[in-house]
């Protein structure tokens, strides 16, 4: 259609028009044509443990509850009462044994069947119950994480993420033989688009000079463990399908992966100490060489990040406004100081108070400042396109300061707004 190809004239190979970020009509689109057409993650497991379990969440503007049932299902209901669609449940996360409409008190299971109509004799001949649950979405989980989606007709989510689910399984072995918790979020909203974080997950251009005061706040070995720059072994991965992998520290790639020769960083005495008291020094090894996560930013199309040692979800608000989550992941049933170390370092970065978010929020407002205000003028996406390599695996590789992850994402962004279905 014209419309159609509107939109492909807008993202070339090396660069897209400003109006991306800016444009309401292209946003309706992306809501459609993304959110509402492909898997979106919605949960981690470790967030609904029992029966019952339950958190809010949202497929691109859609409020989602998710919940895992008494069989041990997940499901992943919309968040709109089948009678004159009231929201049925406002609490973040919880525990429950269904939903109750606080506007007529229909009530709904967690599987989301229609249980209970107060006076039911007005609905005689004209509604049946069982016609009229909660919408249901598709579900599919891989590895911990939870994924929906409206349409019944797309491939099935394993295959959705392809290569990609070599490195969520790497970025689990963090866990470090437990498995992996989410043990604390916060969220906060900047003024800008939500490819404007899409774009920052791999873009390792920008870590050591936004993030310069975060870097002068760390011991030497951090520093050190971070200074990818000029390391030919830092590179990123264009998956397919949007996705793609930057690596930072080469040499935490495969967390299992230990040949006895990296000192373990200084900053972690006390817990190395602590640990070896009760645990092999192989396992102390692994739990603190984890300690900052994997060695990498993994970033899923369209909504999340794994990245390093958290989860970071966008959420797309406006076309001007988005809200960003953050996970800080522990160890399940994992030593407590571990628990508490990681989190630390969590918020020494990622924290409300932290360096890293307020130095990235800063810079995407500026970026979307400047698109309100020149929307025709291009945004590059060109940099390092002239060293890209096919690496082995068949993915496109190249340094990780060069743009090829977000070139893979405006690859996948263009042929889902381009496609009919
Ligand atoms: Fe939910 Fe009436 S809107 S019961
Ligand atoms: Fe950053």
């Amino acid at each position: 259609s014209d419309r159609a190809s509107d939109f492909a004239s807008l993202a070339a190979e090396d660069r897209v028009a400003a109006r991306l970020y800016t444009d309401p009509e292209i946003f309706d689109w992306e809501m459609e044509k993304i959110f509402y057409s492909t898997w979106v993650w919605v949960a981690h497991e470790s967030e609904i443990p029992d029966a019952g379990s339950f958190k809010m969440s949202h497929i691109g503007l859609q409020p989602v509850i998710v919940n895992r049932d008494r069989k041990g299902n997940f499901n992943v209901l919309l968040n709109r009462c089948r009678h004159r669609g009231a929201s049925v449940c406002e609490v973040p996360k919880g525990k429950a044994n269904g939903f109750t409409c606080p506007y007529h008190s229909w009530s709904y299971s967690l599987e989301g069947n229609l249980r209970g109509i107060p006076y039911p004799d007005g609905y005689e001949g004209v509604a049946e119950k069982r016609d009229l649950p909660l919408q249901r979405l598709r579900v599919e989980s891989y590895n911990g994480l939870i994924f929906a989606t409206f349409r019944t007709d797309i491939e099935p989510l394993a295959d959705f993420l392809g290569d990609a689910k070599l490195w969520i399984d790497r970025f689990m072995k963090q866990g470090a033989g437990f498995p992996v918790k989410v043990q604390g979020e916060h969220k906060f909203r900047f003024d800008g688009n939500w490819k404007i974080q899409l774009e920052n997950t791999t873009d390792g251009y920008h870590f050591p000079i936004v993030h310069r005061s975060w870097m002068a706040s760390v011991d030497a070995e951090t520093a050190d463990m971070l200074s990818f720059m000029t390391d030919e072994e830092a590179v990123t991965h264009a998956l397919g399908n949007g996705h793609s992998v930057a690596i930072m520290v080469p040499e935490h790639v495969d967390l299992e992966d230990d040949d006895g020769t990296e000192e373990l960083q200084e900053r972690f005495r006390p817990i190395i100490d602590e640990l070896s008291e009760t645990m092999p020094p192989e396992q102390v090894r692994r739990i603190v060489r984890s300690m900052h996560g994997a060695g990498y930013n993994l970033n899923l199309f369209p909504n999340l990040s794994l990245s390093m040692s958290f989860f970071r979800v966008l959420r797309p608000i406006s076309v001007n406004e988005t809200e960003i989550q953050h996970m800080a992941l522990g160890l399940d049933g994992g030593p407590e100081s571990v628990n508490r170390e990681r989190l630390r370092i969590h918020e020494h970065f990622q924290g409300p108070f932290g360096f890293g978010t307020s130095d990235d929020s800063e810079a995407w407002d500026r970026v979307q400042r400047g698109a309100v205000a020149n929307p025709e003028m291009p945004i590059l996406v060109n940099r390092g396109l002239g060293r890209e390599v096919a690496a082995d695996e068949g993915w496109k590789t190249s340094h990780v300061t060069d743009e090829t992850g977000m070139r893979e994402s405006y690859a996948m962004w263009k042929r889902m707004m381009n496609d009919d279905n």
